[in-house]
């Protein structure tokens, strides 16, 4: 009898010590809140029977009221700004961060004040987590800028920013790192063409001009205070632009081979079009050849009987990831033009130049009569070395034409 008595008197002290331990209100111990982002706190209170609830209080980190209201009584809410009240079911209460921020990281508290018995409290601490984001991978042309960009949402926690490179062997070197209060700081090998802006929240890393070396995965590592290291990746691929070039040379009579070469990485695509028609005459041949540098020179290889240069256009159309329109290369019909206007402009000059000697000439005339036999006789020397030098000229470069036409062997 004695026995079950005490038995029973300690089952009840057991009761009442985890009534108290828990304070009869329920709430998660730790959460993590994602910043910017809204988050919703909630606490729940069990009732006895005759327990009515008068008020919630929400005590923030700083232990200043955050809100309180009188449950069903919506005008009784008040509090600040950044929180709101969440409807939630009978004896729970529900509130809603707008946007979580570094400064609401810390410990809550929420007090139910219940008649008659008195108010009972729980708690629950939030943890302020961000993710580190990258943007997607990218192209950059040799010899131009890149940017890489990284952010952290959480720069109040972050003690330092570095950045890694990785190549496609897998070869990892530190590029740069900036911590707080100092200046952004670059590796050896980097500097002088790689920047580093002193942010620890949006970090920007520009390499200036870009190498083919520079090619392969980025990764920025975030060092922070409490959550250790974050990091993520991104990609760059290099590219060098081809600038295409066509020769050609007679191999039998009547049979022209032509070659389209560009060197470019990656690898660029070569097709040949007959005046707007995209058929090629004949299949090209194509070869590849890798250069040390990491560019590869393509040749592409059409034969065409000579006699049709004369009628169409033949061109070369160089495609490549990173142009936005291929390029063509006329094989026939530029050099002409080139030569033409070239030989046009020569004439002109020549002219001109002529002329205002002559203006000249016609000055000093008037003055300096006495001088007038020599001065003649050197204008007319000069003038006839002059004529026949542009006549010779203009008759080389027609040649010229001719034979690049027809591949005359000169
Ligand atoms: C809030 O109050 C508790 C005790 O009620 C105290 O331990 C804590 O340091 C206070 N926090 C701040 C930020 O004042
Ligand atoms: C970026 O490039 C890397 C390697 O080329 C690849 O593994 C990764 O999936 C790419 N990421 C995206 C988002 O395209
Ligand atoms: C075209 O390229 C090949 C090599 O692929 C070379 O043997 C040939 O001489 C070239 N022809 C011309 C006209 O340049
Ligand atoms: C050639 O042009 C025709 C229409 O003009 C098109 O349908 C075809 O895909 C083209 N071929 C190539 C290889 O570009």
């Amino acid at each position: 009898m004695k026995k079950t008595m005490r038995k029973g008197l300690q089952v009840c002290l057991l009761l009442l010590m985890v009534g108290r331990l828990q304070g009869r209100v329920t709430a998660p111990e730790r959460l993590e809140a994602p910043v910017d982002k809204p988050f919703t706190l909630t606490c729940s209170v069990s009732r006895d029977r005759g327990e009515s609830l008068r008020q919630v209080r929400w005590i923030d980190v700083q232990n200043q009221t955050l809100l309180t209201y009188q449950p069903g009584q919506r005008d009784s809410v008040s509090g600040q700004q950044h929180v709101e009240l969440a409807s939630s079911p009978k004896d729970t209460s529900a509130i809603i961060i707008r946007r979580v921020s570094f400064r609401d990281e810390g410990c809550y508290t929420c007090i139910f004040d219940m008649h008659p018995s008195g108010s009972k409290q729980g708690h629950t601490c939030l943890t302020v987590t961000a993710q580190v984001t990258v943007e997607s991978n990218k192209t950059a042309v040799s010899g131009k800028k890149a940017s890489l960009s990284c952010s952290y949402g959480l720069p109040e926690k972050v003690q330092q920013i570095s950045w890694k490179h990785t190549s496609a062997q897998g070869v990892s070197t530190d590029v740069a790192s900036y911590a707080k209060r100092s200046d952004p700081m670059i590796e050896p090998p980097y500097q002088g063409r790689v920047w580093l802006s002193p942010s620890l929240s949006n970090s920007q890393l520009t390499i200036q001009p870009v190498a083919i070396e520079d090619e392969g995965c980025y990764t920025c590592l975030y060092t922070t205070h409490t959550e250790g290291q974050k990091s993520s990746t991104v990609c760059l691929a290099t590219y060098v632009l081809p600038k295409p070039q066509v020769s050609y040379k007679t191999t039998s009579p009547g049979v022209i081979e032509a070659n389209c070469t560009s060197v470019s990485r990656p690898p660029a695509e070569i097709v040949w079009n007959v005046e707007r028609d995209n058929r090629t005459m004949g299949p090209p041949v194509t070869t590849h050849i890798p250069q040390g540098d990491g560019t590869t020179l393509v040749i592409s290889t059409l034969t065409v009987q000579s006699g049709l240069l004369k009628d169409v256009s033949v061109k070369c159309l160089v495609h490549h990831k990173g142009l936005e329109s291929p390029i063509g290369v006329s094989m026939n019909t530029k050099i002409g033009t080139a030569l033409t206007i070239l030989i046009s402009v020569t004439t002109v000059a020549a002219l001109l130049v002529m002329s205002l000697c002559f203006c000249l000439w016609k000055c000093f005339l008037r003055k300096e009569d006495q001088e007038e036999e020599n001065k003649l006789h050197l204008y007319t020397t000069l003038t006839g070395h002059f004529k026949a030098c542009v006549c010779h000229l203009i008759s080389k470069a027609a040649d010229h034409e001719e034979a690049e036409l027809f591949n005359i062997p000169r």
